[in-house]
This record gives C-alpha cells, sequence and structure tokens, in this order.
C-alpha cells in the first residue's frame, strides 16, 4: 500500500479577523516546523492573503472554506477558483456540513464545484457525513454513498485520488461527542471502497476524520488504518492545541 503523508486542516470556519490570523500563524511556525504532515489552513476569505503572506517559505498550505463553480458572473457575494489561485490558495473546503445543512448547499453544486477546483488547480476538501438520525436508523453507508457519488460524478476516475474526503458525521461537529475510533475507521475504509469502485487509486487518496478532534484524541483517530489526517474544527483556534494534533499526526 502506498504511504499517504498525513494531513491536517485547520477548519477556523468565521473565526478570526485578519489580525487574528496574523497572530496564530506566527504562533504556530515554530511549534510545526519538524513536522512530516500536510499542515492546511482554512481562514476566512478576508484572512486568506494574510495567511498565505505569512506562511511564505514554509510547506503550509492555505484553503479557501468554500468558493463558486463558475470563473466569473453575476453571483453576488461568492468567490470564485480563479480568484483563489490568484492569491496563491492552494485548496478550497467544499459541502462542509454547514454549508450544506445552513446554506443550502446542494450536491448538484458540489458536483460541478469539485471539478471546477480541480481544473483551477485547486485541491478540494470534499467534507462528506451522516446526521444523528441517519447514524440511529442504519444508514451511514447509504448517506455517504448518495453523497459520494453525487458530488464526484463528474471527475474522471483518474483524478479522484486528487480529492482529499473528510469524513464528517454531523452529530459530533462541534458537539464533544466524537465518533470512536471503530466508528471513524469503518466509515473512511467505506468511503475508499466507494472510491474504488470508481476506478480510482484509491491508496493514494487521503481521507480525513472531521468531528470534535482535539488533542486528547487525536493520536488514536490518527493511527487508524484509513484515517490519514484530520478537519479540526474548534481545537484549530487555538495554535498549542493544533499543534499538538499537527505533532500527533507524525
Ligand atoms: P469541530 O469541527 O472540530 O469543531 O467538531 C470540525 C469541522 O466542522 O470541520
Amino acid at each position: 500500500m502506498p504511504e499517504r503523508t498525513p494531513y491536517i486542516a485547520a477548519n477556523w470556519k468565521m473565526n478570526k479577523t485578519v489580525a487574528e490570523a496574523a497572530e496564530f500563524v506566527d504562533a504556530l511556525l515554530p511549534r510545526i516546523a519538524a513536522t512530516q504532515a500536510d499542515v492546511v489552513i482554512c481562514p476566512s476569505f478576508l484572512a486568506l492573503h494574510e495567511v498565505v503572506e505569512r506562511r511564505r517559505g514554509t510547506a503550509v498550505r492555505v484553503a479557501a472554506q468554500n468558493m463558486h463553480e463558475d470563473g466569473t458572473g453575476a453571483f453576488t457575494g461568492e468567490v470564485s477558483a480563479p480568484m483563489l489561485v490568484e492569491l496563491d490558495v492552494e485548496a478550497v473546503v467544499l459541502g462542509h456540513s454547514e454549508r450544506r445543512q445552513l446554506f443550502g448547499e446542494s450536491d448538484e453544486a458540489l458536483a460541478r464545484k469539485v471539478p471546477a477546483a480541480l481544473a483551477a488547480d485547486l485541491e478540494p476538501i470534499l467534507c462528506v457525513g451522516e446526521s444523528e438520525a441517519a447514524r440511529d436508523g442504519g444508514e451511514t453507508e447509504e448517506v455517504l454513498e448518495r453523497q459520494l457519488q453525487a458530488d464526484l460524478a463528474t471527475v474522471e476516475s483518474g483524478d479522484l485520488a486528487r480529492v482529499v474526503i473528510a469524513y464528517e458525521p454531523i452529530w459530533a461537529i462541534g458537539t464533544g461527542r466524537t465518533a470512536t475510533p471503530e466508528q471513524a475507521q469503518e466509515a473512511c475504509a467505506f468511503i475508499r471502497d466507494v472510491v474504488r469502485m470508481r476506478g480510482a487509486a484509491a491508496d493514494q487518496m487521503r481521507i480525513l476524520y472531521g468531528g470534535s478532534m482535539k488533542p486528547a484524541n487525536a493520536a488514536e483517530l490518527l493511527a487508524l488504518p484509513d484515517v490519514d489526517g484530520g478537519l479540526v474544527g474548534g481545537a484549530s483556534l487555538d495554535p498549542e492545541d493544533f499543534a499538538a494534533i499537527v505533532e500527533a499526526a507524525g
């Protein structure tokens, strides 16, 4: 099996002003200088430029938290892939459950956003995950498969391994309830199988776990065979906590 480089992403959501983002990056960089992991910071659109500039000369990469599928157009309030690329942003979170639930992000839009990101050379971090009701109803795999098939429908199989998938059970996000290692491993292995069935180099794809990952549980989750990293929300707001998670990844 190919070695997959661990991948740890800080999803700040709607937190941190430009000044706070700058302070965070300055505090984080010396703490993670020795890591072998891919480290990605996902600030608000407004702080992207500041984070890109502060991390120059380091291996830290920068991701937006969303983008529109078209390059330009009459879409008030939206931001496109070429705009992100111009800032030297390297990746983009797509389909986060907060966007799906609170802002009506649809699988149809995601089926256009993922290839648009790839075409612009932005690494998509596609989020999938089941609700508590779906898990309780035994429908976790059905939900994951439906999201993956729909959101990746138009991605060529040869490009699929360029997508990073984040498994984020909705009931674990921001709740302090983490998936058990068994649940996380089972879901991430299932995601890899679904992608493999699309003819992709699934063993090369990075699959992350997200949902109340913190320094106290990161090592156990990151040691799971099919969990290649984490998409970290709350615990990514503190440079010390986030650095501890990066350290747990190696
Ligand atoms: P959390 O968020 O770590 O605060 O649960 C994770 C996410 O939503 O990406």
